[in-house]
């Protein structure tokens, strides 16, 4: 099997302006995306997404590992690899900021070896589809930053290249324009067949766009699975049983061995155990270990775990859902 982006083993440490010290942002990440697929890349502040982004489309080399694009080296042949992708990183540097909105389009569509005369139907079409059309003739520097946004992804699409990043797409905006550019950018994936990888800290917008989540943290992937899959876990119900003594050691091993688990301590010196549930057979699992350990249940409540928890949980590798990392 052929992948579109194949990335083995990148590495990345920067050093510390005044101290010299090396900060390792990227330690072994190893990604294969096949073609047409939406993958997202998410993970919290520094977890070292736009680093990831960056060596793939050849804008920082990596210390060590490849990056290939449609089977192209990238370090070796970088001009060559980088025809095959359209990046749109975050901020505002995508753009000239003294051209107007249809002049950018037009500008890096030229740099690409389009013709104005080849692109402008398609340009008016995005213009359209983005709700600039009254703004194609203003200058960027004069747009909010939600319209610089949707222009920079219009640029990159204009490109028409397989393979589209964009490093946080919608961070910081509001949201309408969120919702526009998570449209166009799912509406891009199925009417072209693209392959995108996007970075988020936001999960509704990785769940609305991409088929397959990717989680890094601390420069490490910790997770890689379908959107799907996770979202069934981020579905998880957790119910607290409040027993009448305080737990032993052992009773804690044994229930810990099987399910996740939090267990705390209420004023009347009763443990309070926290199930996560991940099949409804679970509960009655959980109800069988209390009962053969003559555990005695006092009380019984349904908590909700939301996402930003069990997105916590794979962070720090909770859940028994992380992937080894190959090194
Ligand atoms: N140019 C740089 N010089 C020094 N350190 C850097 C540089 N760029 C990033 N870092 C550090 O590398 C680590 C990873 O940063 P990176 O920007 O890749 O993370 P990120 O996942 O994109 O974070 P965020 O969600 O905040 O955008 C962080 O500790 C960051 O402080
Ligand atoms: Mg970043």
């Amino acid at each position: 099997m052929e992948y579109v982006i194949d990335i083995q083993n990148l590495k990345k440490s920067y050093k510390k302006r005044k101290s010299n010290e090396l900060i390792e942002a990227v330690k072994g990440i190893s990604l294969q995306v096949k073609k047409g697929e939406v993958v997202g890349l998410l993970g919290p502040n520094g977890a070292g997404k736009t680093t990831t982004i960056k060596m793939m489309c050849g804008l920082l080399l990596p210390n060590e590992g490849t990056v290939t694009i449609n089977g192209i080296d990238m370090i070796k042949h970088r001009l060559k690899a980088l025809r095959h992708i359209s990046t749109v990183l975050e901020g505002n540097r995508n753009l000239y900021w003294r051209l107007t909105v249809r002049e950018n389009m037009e500008y890096f569509s030229g740099n690409r070896g389009l013709s104005k005369k080849e692109i402008s139907a398609r340009i008016d079409e995005l213009l359209e589809r983005l709700n600039l059309t009254e703004k194609a003739n203003e200058m960027v520097n004069s747009l909010s930053r939600g319209m610089q946004q949707k222009l920079s992804i219009a640029v990159a699409i204009l490109a028409n290249t397989e393979i589209i990043f964009l490093d946080e797409p919608t961070l910081g905006l509001d949201v309408e324009i969120s919702y526009e550019i998570r449209k166009l950018l799912k509406e891009i994936a199925q009417e072209y067949n693209k392959t995108i990888l996007l970075s988020s800290h936001d999960m509704p917008v990785v769940q609305e766009i991409c088929e397959r989540v990717v989680i890094i943290n601390e420069g490490r992937i910790v997770t890689d699975d379908s959107v799907s899959n996770l979202l069934s876990l981020f579905d998880t119900k957790a119910y607290s049983f409040t027993v009448g003594s305080t737990l032993s050691l052992k009773d804690r091993e044994t229930i810990e061995q099987q399910f996740i688990v939090q267990t705390e301590m209420n004023e009347s010196g009763q443990s309070i155990v926290t199930v996560t549930i991940q099949h409804s057979d679970d509960f009655y699992k959980v109800i069988e270990i209390f009962k053969e350990r003559n555990i005695v249940i006092e009380k019984v409540d349904r908590s909700i775990i939301d996402f930003e928890q069990v997105f916590m949980k794979i962070v720090k590798g909770e859940t028994g859902h992380e992937v080894a990392v190959s090194v």
